[in-house]
């Protein structure tokens, strides 16, 4: 619910929204303050971890803090506002986070300006929040997924009590619309479509940190599609952790095939890419709404986790094997040529060598154009932590290996495919490597490199595929 009230600088206010304004800007006031009284600005610096929605969350916050007054800090050891935006799904995330608030101890004590703030899925498990109380007193700020907006106040309390401020919520509340945004790319954006998930597969713990299904009003999502489009956006990635469930709390009549082809509505927009499909809710109707939707890129991510159907009932996957199978052959047939990838999880609870060999054949009848792959990693609170069988580590490293030795020539097989042809690509960005390179992104998610002046970034431009190796391709612009 938000009313029409404009503010100067066009956001839509919301109740709550309006009161963040208002800790925003005296936050501001006092950084104006901080930099008549020593010369330079308060500067800030977000680490971010984890998955898509993390990354579309930290765009918030750098909005937020913008709308403060904090600039960019050159690095993370000299600023003045330092936030890490957490992920949970996998102990090796949490031991980052972690080892680096660590060595942020000792830079702390080389700046007395600073403020040290923790947020996302990490700050939901109580555990960690204990164990930052006792081990971690240097952090300044503590706030869950639920409350991302509250940022403005939660910094503000801690400056008026010059004591710590934790606000970890368990439950969601209403969803807070048009917080202010930083994109990282002016052509390309997220949307986040719904929040959380009601699925329990019981290895993860994203439903107990992203709290029960809950999807965004399709006019909202539509707002926001064509606001971006306005401001120059040529791509747009529809955000959720099961897409395929879009609208199932709603009152209006909406499922994500509806949405998709209202989003494909838009002016302006010419990709549209979403994240993720769960394969249990993949209908005939979405298929079909992809194969007409003109925008919809040629491509889906379609998880299948593991290949055994014995592993897969014990996941609380609710599909088979075959089911799976089936499912991409079916979407090949009306999409020729999407390009199908995944993500594989190994070493769950009792799985065998022959389950692994399941996971492989899936691999090889499906043929991925790309995975990512998992080590299990045991999540306190989620039923599979507590199963029996758990693997040792030093054979889940074997099976690992196992699955990358067929799945790399897989994906490099697929790749090839594309050498001799030219492809429409979205320019994104200079390349890592070669600053005079440009890297950019097919309708079929591959990456390509090629050589380009950087002022064709944002655009889509033809270019041939010449090479490729296992992660990329290389091309020559046409
Ligand atoms: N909602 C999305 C994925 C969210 S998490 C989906 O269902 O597809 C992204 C990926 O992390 C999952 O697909 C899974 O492969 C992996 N993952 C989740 N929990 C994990 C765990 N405990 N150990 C290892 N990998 C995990
Ligand atoms: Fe986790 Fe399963 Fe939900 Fe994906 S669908 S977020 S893997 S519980
Ligand atoms: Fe994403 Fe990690 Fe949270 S994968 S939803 S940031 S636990």
């Amino acid at each position: 619910m938000y009313n029409d009230d404009k503010e100067n600088n066009g956001y839509v206010l919301n109740g709550e929204l309006e009161r963040q304004r208002k800790f925003m800007l005296e936050i501001k006031k006092l950084n104006e303050d901080f930099e008549k009284k020593y010369d330079r600005k308060k500067t800030m610096f977000i680490s971010t971890f984890g998955c898509q929605m993390n990354a579309h969350d930290s765009e918030k916050i750098e909005g937020m803090l913008k709308t403060m007054g904090f600039v960019y800090a050159d690095c993370e050891k000299n600023a003045d506002f330092i936030i890490y935006n957490t992920c949970c799904v996998r102990e090796n995330a949490e031991n980052k986070v972690y080892g680096n608030l660590g060595y942020l101890k000792h830079a702390k004590n080389t700046n007395p300006f600073m403020k040290i703030a923790l947020c996302g899925c990490m700050m939901q498990e109580d555990n960690v929040i204990q164990t930052i109380r006792k081990k971690y007193r240097h952090v300044d700020i503590v706030f869950g997924t639920f409350n991302l907006y509250k940022l403005p106040e939660l910094i503000y309390t801690n400056i008026e009590t010059n004591s710590p401020v934790f606000d970890i919520w368990k439950e969601h509340g209403e969803i807070i619309e048009d917080l202010p945004s930083v994109r990282k790319y002016k052509f390309k954006a997220s949307v986040n479509i719904m929040f959380g998930c009601d699925n329990f597969c019981s290895y993860c713990i994203v439903p107990y940190v992203r709290g029960r299904e809950r999807s965004r009003h399709p006019e909202d999502i539509l707002n926001e599609v064509r606001m971006l489009a306005e401001d120059g956006v040529k791509e747009i990635t529809l955000l959720g952790q099961n897409v395929n469930s879009y609208g199932k709390n709603l009152d209006e009549n909406v499922d994500f095939s509806k949405l998709l082809r209202m989003v494909n509505d838009v002016d302006g927009i010419e990709r549209i890419r979403f994240m993720t499909s769960h394969p249990k809710d993949l209908s005939e109707e979405l298929i079909l709404a992809m194969s007409k939707c003109g925008k919809v890129c040629s491509h889906i991510h379609l998880p299948f986790q593991a290949g055994s159907n014995r592993i897969l009932e014990k996941m609380n996957r609710k599909y088979t094997k075959e089911k799976y199978i089936e499912l991409v052959e079916k979407i090949r047939e009306k999409i020729p040529d999407i390009s199908v990838t995944t993500d594989i999880i190994v070493g769950f609870p009792g799985e065998t060598k022959d389950d692994v060999d399941e996971t492989i054949d899936v691999i090889k009848k499906v043929g991925f154009n790309s995975a990512f792959t998992f080590i299990y990693s045991k999540r306190t609170g989620t039923p599979a932590a507590v199963m029996e069988n758990q693997v040792p580590e030093k054979d889940v490293k074997e099976q690992f290996n196992r699955v990358l030795e067929v799945l790399n020539p897989i994906v490099f097989e697929k790749n090839k495919a594309h050498i001799g042809k030219i492809f429409k690509v979205l320019a994104e960005e200079v390349s890592g490597q070669d600053e005079n390179f440009i890297t950019g992104r097919l309708s079929d998610n591959s990456i390509v490199h090629f050589e380009a002046d950087r002022n064709i970034i944002g655009n889509i431009v033809d270019v041939e595929v010449y090479d490729c190796k296992t992660f990329y391709l290389m091309g020559k612009l046409v």
